[in-house]
């Protein structure tokens, strides 16, 4: 590199290294990075001791009386962070932090170059200072530390899993490891305590990652993973399906809703177990699909059920909307000798007058959970 010489400066002034005046007031390589000259290792050895440098650079390194600027070369100023960090360290892992990691994650940041413990008798190596997000604990018991770094390994730092319920074998990260693997370097990808595995069903896509919230549902309740803000019944299925045609969504609503007022809503629990929480025995330990009550005879391939006293004889297709009205289940009347064929609707009420009106309309009593019916209830009510 080409070194100017400014002798009007460099007769009347002492030179840095202590040498013969009259001579340049700097060393050959003060301009070069790789000589122990170099204008930044000699500010290292003088413990950056800039004013130095201004005594004859300028107070502003504009140039002073050595008519040589610092910001020719460095426009943001010689103190100024990224004159000596750049867009940031490339050491280590820094590189691969750089997305998704802040130097505050990792280091206290000086508010200034010249903040304490930062580089004024602060001798390398620089501190590793954890931030918050290292000490997220979710729960005491799975943290069996502060975050720490030493001998080139975190241990105990919640970003890589070593505060979750099942660490793995690399939730302590040297920081020169080459990372191998994918998802399941910070936590089984499912963790071990999952019994399924297409994440999206249970946790939003968009969801924060490595806040210290584990996100679990679109929202808070039983509509997080499946239905929609009026119900937790599909649709929305666990893929996200809304159509009848999907064997998630089918006739849940026909059923919850049930619109032909054939009767009240049916509660889930006719056809399913139903979870108190999240995490209660047989919700969602188990791999898809979902269980349907054993007693109903659910055929998933015929998609209808084989036992259910409710269609009785008939067997309509979960999927297939508009084929439930009256008389697909049973005679209207009945062909039996309780009943003559030629019974009017309006005369039902005479033998079954908790079902039916006189007017020959079914009977729906308003309830607290929707009104109630003794049709199809279970059993044959008669007068
Ligand atoms: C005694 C006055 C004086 C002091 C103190 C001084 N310099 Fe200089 N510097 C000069 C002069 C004069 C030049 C012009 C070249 C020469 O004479 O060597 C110069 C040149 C330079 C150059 C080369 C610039 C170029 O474009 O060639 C750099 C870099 C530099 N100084 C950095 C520093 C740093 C860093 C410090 C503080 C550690 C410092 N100087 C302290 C006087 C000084
Ligand atoms: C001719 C260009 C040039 C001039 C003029 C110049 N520098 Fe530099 N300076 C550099 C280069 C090149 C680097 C090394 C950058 C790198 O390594 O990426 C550097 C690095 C530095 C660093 C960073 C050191 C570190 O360890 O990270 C400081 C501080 C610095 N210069 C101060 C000064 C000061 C003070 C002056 C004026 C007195 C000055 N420089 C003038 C080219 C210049
Ligand atoms: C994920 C944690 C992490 C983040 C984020 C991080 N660092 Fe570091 N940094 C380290 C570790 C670990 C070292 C090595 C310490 C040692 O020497 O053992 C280090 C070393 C350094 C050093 C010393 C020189 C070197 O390259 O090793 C500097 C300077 C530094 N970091 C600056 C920064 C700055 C500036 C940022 C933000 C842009 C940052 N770091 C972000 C962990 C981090
Ligand atoms: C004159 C050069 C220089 C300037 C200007 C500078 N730094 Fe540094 N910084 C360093 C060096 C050198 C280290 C490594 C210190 C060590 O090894 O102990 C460092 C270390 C760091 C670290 C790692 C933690 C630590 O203190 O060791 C962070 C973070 C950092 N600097 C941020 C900043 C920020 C933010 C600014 C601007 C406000 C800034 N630096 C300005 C040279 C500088
Ligand atoms: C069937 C629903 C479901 C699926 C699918 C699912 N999770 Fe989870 N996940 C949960 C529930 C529920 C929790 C517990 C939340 C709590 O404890 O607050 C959880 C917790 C977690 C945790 C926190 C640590 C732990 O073990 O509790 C991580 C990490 C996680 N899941 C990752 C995944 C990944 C990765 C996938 C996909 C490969 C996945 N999950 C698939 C429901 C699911
Ligand atoms: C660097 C470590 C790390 C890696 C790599 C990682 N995770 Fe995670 N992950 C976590 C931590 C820590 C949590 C705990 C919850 C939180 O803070 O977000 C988590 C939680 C999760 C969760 C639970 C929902 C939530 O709240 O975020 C899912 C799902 C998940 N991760 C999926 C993935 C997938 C998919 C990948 C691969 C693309 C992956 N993770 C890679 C650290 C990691
Ligand atoms: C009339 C019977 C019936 C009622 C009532 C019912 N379900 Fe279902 N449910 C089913 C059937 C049948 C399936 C499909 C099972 C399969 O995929 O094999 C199913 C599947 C599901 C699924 C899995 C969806 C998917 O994407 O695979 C969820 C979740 C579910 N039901 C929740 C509920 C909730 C919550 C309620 C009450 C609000 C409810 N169900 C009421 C019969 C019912
Ligand atoms: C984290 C996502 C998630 C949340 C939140 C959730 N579920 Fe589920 N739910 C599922 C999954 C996945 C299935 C399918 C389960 C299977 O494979 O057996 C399911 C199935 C069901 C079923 C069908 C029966 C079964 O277990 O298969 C019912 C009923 C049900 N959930 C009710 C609830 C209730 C009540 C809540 C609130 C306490 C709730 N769910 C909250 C994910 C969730
Ligand atoms: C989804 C199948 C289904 C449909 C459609 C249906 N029923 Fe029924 N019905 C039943 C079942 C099952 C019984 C047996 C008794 C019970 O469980 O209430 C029954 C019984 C009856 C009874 C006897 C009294 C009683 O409740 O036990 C009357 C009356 C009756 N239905 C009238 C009607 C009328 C009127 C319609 C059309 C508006 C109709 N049903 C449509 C399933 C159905
Ligand atoms: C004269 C009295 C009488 C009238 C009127 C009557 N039923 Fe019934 N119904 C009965 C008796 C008795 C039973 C019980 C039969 C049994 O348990 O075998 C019955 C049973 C039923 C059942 C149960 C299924 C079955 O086949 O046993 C249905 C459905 C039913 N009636 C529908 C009707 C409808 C619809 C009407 C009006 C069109 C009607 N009934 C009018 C006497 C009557």
């Amino acid at each position: 590199m080409v070194i100017v010489l400014v002798a009007a400066c460099a007769e009347d002034r002492p030179r840095p290294d202590g040498g013969d005046a009259g001579a340049r007031v700097h060393p050959a390589g003060i301009l070069d990075p790789a000589s122990e000259a170099f204008h930044g290792k000699e500010l290292a050895r003088r413990n950056w001791s800039f004013t130095t440098c201004a005594r004859c650079h300028g107070e502003d390194f504009a140039g002073g009386a050595a008519k040589v600027s610092c910001l020719t070369c460095h426009a943001d100023g010689p103190t100024a962070c990224t004159t000596c960090h750049g867009d940031g360290p490339t050491t280590g892992a820094h590189a691969l932090h750089r997305t998704g990691a802040t130097c505050v994650d990792c280091h206290r940041v000086p508010a200034s170059w010249d903040a304490p413990g930062h580089i004024v008798d602060d001798a390398a190596p620089a501190e590793v200072t954890f931030g918050a997000r290292a000490s997220i604990t979710l729960d005491p018991a799975h943290r069996a530390g502060p975050p720490a770094y030493e001998g080139g390994r975190c241990t105990n730092v919640y970003c890589h899993g070593d505060v979750l319920p099942f660490p793995t074998a690399t939730s302590e990260p040297r920081w020169d490891d080459t990372p191998v693997g994918g998802c399941n370097r910070c936590h089984g990808a499912p963790p071990p305590d999952h019994a399924q595995d297409h994440c999206a069903t249970c946790h939003p896509t968009s969801a924060p990652h490595i806040d210290g919230v584990i996100q679990v549902g679109s929202t808070s309740g039983c509509s997080g993973c499946h239905g929609d803000a009026s119900s937790p019944a599909p649709p929305n299925d666990l893929d996200g399906n809304r159509l009848t045609t999907a064997l998630g969504v089918g006739a849940h609503r026909a059923h919850l809703d049930v619109p032909t007022g054939l009767r009240g809503p049916i509660a889930c629990a006719t056809c399913h177990l139903v979870p108190a929480t999240v995490g209660a025995p047989g919700h969602i330990d188990s791999m898809l699909p979902a269980e349907v009550t054993a007693g109903l005879g659910w055929d998933r391939a015929a998609q209808t059920c084989a036992s259910a006293w409710c269609h009785q004889a008939s067997r309509p297709r979960w999927t297939e909307a508009g084929v439930v009205a009256c008389g697909t289940c049973h005679g209207v009347p009945p062909a039996d000798a309780s009943h003559s064929p030629s019974m009017p609707l309006t005369q039902c009420a005479s033998c079954h007058p908790r079902t039916m009106t006189p007017a020959g309309t079914l009977i729906l009593t308003p309830g607290p959970n929707g009104p109630t019916s003794e049709h199809i209830d279970g059993d044959v009510d008669l007068l």
